[in-house]
């Protein structure tokens, strides 16, 4: 089969697909081309991560298209009932990517903790001018252990995330639109030294008693967020957010205003509501931790999703 991998492919799973005797481009066709391109080439699989999208049109003016792979978990940017509806085989890889994102949330997390994303803005500008004014600034830091974390959205991404607050000596609390108990594993050196059962709870009861909140939902199919002003206001004052589950899942107006009004202390964004091209406000306030939406774009991650792209297209 004709493979056109437009968003990149990790090599272990080129190699896999070659070895098999599967032809794999991972030419990078721009938008506007891909129709064509998918026609002329005799594209079967197209495999996308979440920059390419995959609409309607193009499944229609397509039809010899047999596959849809999403490298990664929300499948936002492909209409997946209407290319199955055309007898399209569209997957994704829901498994690979959790470890990643659970690792980056903690990252923002610490980064937060010690306004560490801030002096790393501060330090090559003014830190050989103004050493003790920043060592000042920066020093009335807070600590992660101890403190509880609120996550939103306890599915696979959610429960990793536990398990990393947890093992760092975090109080856990959850809230998820179903209800769902769990005995997160605790590791050390690779075994399971300990299982911690938790219970997600009402989304009140965790704004009002969490002192950093991390989100884990998919996009809404309204396109509304999780958390607004309203979500906001009963939230703990100096409270820490970090969203890298969709672009809006936080309102990023609401989020601005409570940025200003210093009732969210900081907050960390690894997606925004207008990718590729973000919101300049939000890039440039000071008290945002900021990533372009690497939350699964790891080494480890991306051979992990490889893996499991390989395994749908050889089942077919
Ligand atoms: N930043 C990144 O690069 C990156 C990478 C992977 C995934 N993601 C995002 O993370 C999301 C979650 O991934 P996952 O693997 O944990 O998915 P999942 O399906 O395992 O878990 C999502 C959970 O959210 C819950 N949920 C949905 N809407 C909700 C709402 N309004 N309120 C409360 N709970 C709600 C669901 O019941 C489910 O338990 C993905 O959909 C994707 O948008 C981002």
């Amino acid at each position: 089969m004709k493979i056109l991998a437009n968003d990149g492919l990790a090599q272990n799973a080129i190699d896999k697909l070659r070895e098999v005797g599967h032809e794999v481009s991972t030419s990078n066709v721009p938008q506007d081309q891909l129709i064509d391109h998918i026609n002329n080439e005799n594209v079967d699989v197209l495999l996308v991560r979440s920059a390419t999208k995959v609409r309607e049109d193009l499944i229609d003016a397509c039809p010899n298209l047999k596959m849809i792979g999403r490298g990664g978990v929300g499948m936002d940017n492909i209409d997946v009932e209407y290319a199955r509806n055309k007898g399209v085989n569209v997957f994704n890889t829901p498994a690979s990517s959790s470890q990643a994102v659970a690792e980056l949330v903690m990252s923002h997390l610490y980064s937060m903790a010690r306004g560490l994303y801030d002096a790393n803005r501060q330090m090559p500008v003014n830190g050989l001018s103004d050493f003790k004014v920043l060592k000042k600034k920066y020093g009335k830091g807070i600590e992660l252990r101890g403190k509880t974390l609120g996550i939103v959205g306890f599915g696979r991404i959610g429960q990793y995330l536990a398990k990393y607050a947890l093992g760092n000596g975090m109080h856990v609390i959850a809230y998820d639109m179903y209800p769902i108990n769990v005995e997160i594993p605790i590791e050390i050196n690779g075994k399971v030294v300990h299982h911690e059962k938790v219970s997600t709870g009402s989304l009140e009861d965790l704004l009002g008693n969490a002192d950093m909140i991390s989100l884990h939902v998919p996009k809404q199919s309204d396109g509304s967020a999780v958390i607004g002003s309203t979500e906001i206001d009963k939230m703990k004052d100096g409270v820490l957010i970090v969203n890298t589950a969709r672009g809006g899942s936080v309102d990023e107006t609401a989020l601005k205003s409570a940025l200003a009004s210093g009732k969210v202390a900081a907050a960390a964004l690894d997606v925004f509501e207008n990718e590729p091209t973000p919101d300049t406000e939000l890039l440039q306030n000071d008290k945002l931790s900021l990533s372009p939406h690497i939350g699964a774009a790891t080494v480890e991650a991306q051979a992990r999703i490889g893996l499991e792209i390989v395994e749908n297209i050889l089942k077919g």
